[in-house]
């Protein structure tokens, strides 16, 4: 038999770090009781020679006392046992891990589509790696324009030079959609959008938008001014207007950047709105007359509205999101919150 089994100075350690009277007890059962090695070993003292029986039988004696010595001293130390109470049932859910849900971003992309669909838009999707006819060419920037070199593209490396790149915006669905049907048109395009931008508080590399586009006759910047009114009241409430201002872009002539009064001070002036009371949300305007040719429709029988936002900026805006990359990080403390 190992007398090693029987470590005293362990035994002794754990009695002592022992901090109440119901830990005493399972160690006393556990170095003394029935099936410890203590017991084990004195079990086996009769299968032994005669002449190892009172070296071994001592050791045990030995090793029994000064536990029951140790369990005594800890239990003074301890002081009487609390009174028993119903122990406290601090089961947690017995369902395993929480169910995952939708991204912040994915959650805003479908209620922004739920507000158009119910004003009778459809929703249209187009590829990430787009060519230049259809993220710049086609939209009136001819090349060499300057309005390129506004827009940091990331090309990608096949075909000719500068042919093949990660689409700036949203707008190149507009042409796919006009290429593939004919008017009218009444359509949504969320997705992924690339830059190569430096990466700031509210600018990142990679990052969503979402486009509307409408092809109709008779279509008028009221009907887009009143489109934009909808849908920003319908995503930030009654109580925020939005209004246009002039502003250049190719493929819309004219042109206007609109904004909403800001939602954090109510218009009246803070940090987020730089104290002018309106937080500028995207680009929108009247659809030019040379991407109508650019995909053959009549420019003299339909006229369109456009217009192309952030999508993380309205996240951003209605919880105070801050920085973009946030939205990028993965983060599960951040992702569960919404
Ligand atoms: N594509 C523009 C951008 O990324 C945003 C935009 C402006 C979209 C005007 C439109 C529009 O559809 O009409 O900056």
């Amino acid at each position: 038999m190992d007398l090693s089994d029987l470590d005293l100075d362990a035994a002794v350690a754990a009695i002592t770090a022992a901090t109440e009277a119901g830990e005493l007890a399972d160690l006393r059962k556990r170095l003394v009781g029935k099936g410890s090695p203590a017991f084990r070993t004195r079990e086996s003292i009769k299968t032994l020679d005669a002449a190892d029986r009172p070296v071994v039988g001592k050791a045990v004696t030995d090793f029994t006392k000064a536990v029951e010595a140790a369990l005594e001293v800890r239990a003074g130390e301890l002081g009487p046992a609390a009174p028993t109470e119903p122990p406290l049932d601090l089961t947690l859910g017995t369902h395993g891990r929480g169910r995952g849900h939708l991204h912040l971003v994915t959650q805003c992309q479908r209620e922004l589509e739920d507000v158009f669909v119910s004003l009778g838009y459809r929703v249209a999707e187009g590829p990430e790696v787009e060519d230049d006819w259809h993220n710049f060419e086609a939209l009136n920037f001819p090349p060499g324009h300057p309005a390129r070199a506004m827009q940091d593209t990331l090309y990608v490396d096949l075909g000719d030079p500068e042919q093949v790149l990660l689409r700036t915006h949203t707008s190149p669905v507009q042409i796919r959609l006009m290429e593939s049907q004919p008017p009218p048109i009444y359509a949504v395009m969320p997705g992924r959008t690339y830059r190569n931008e430096t990466v700031d508080a509210r600018h990142s590399a990679v990052f969503h938008q979402i486009e509307g586009l409408a092809v109709d006759r008779g279509l008028t910047f009221g009907d887009l001014a009143g489109t934009l009114e909808t849908f920003t009241s319908a995503y930030f409430g009654k109580k925020v207007t939005s209004r246009l201002l002039p502003s250049f872009f190719p493929f819309t002539e004219p042109s206007a950047e609109f904004a909403i009064t800001c939602v954090f001070c109510d218009a009246a002036g803070c940090r987020v709105c730089s104290q002018t009371g309106w937080i500028e949300l995207g680009g929108c305007g009247m659809v030019d007359p040379n991407v109508f040719l650019a995909v053959g429709i009549d420019p003299e029988e339909y006229t369109g509205f456009a217009f192309g936002f952030g999508l993380e900026r309205m996240p951003m805006l209605r919880y105070g999101v801050e920085p973009i990359k946030t939205f990028f990080d993965n983060d599960s403390r951040f992702l569960s919150r919404y």
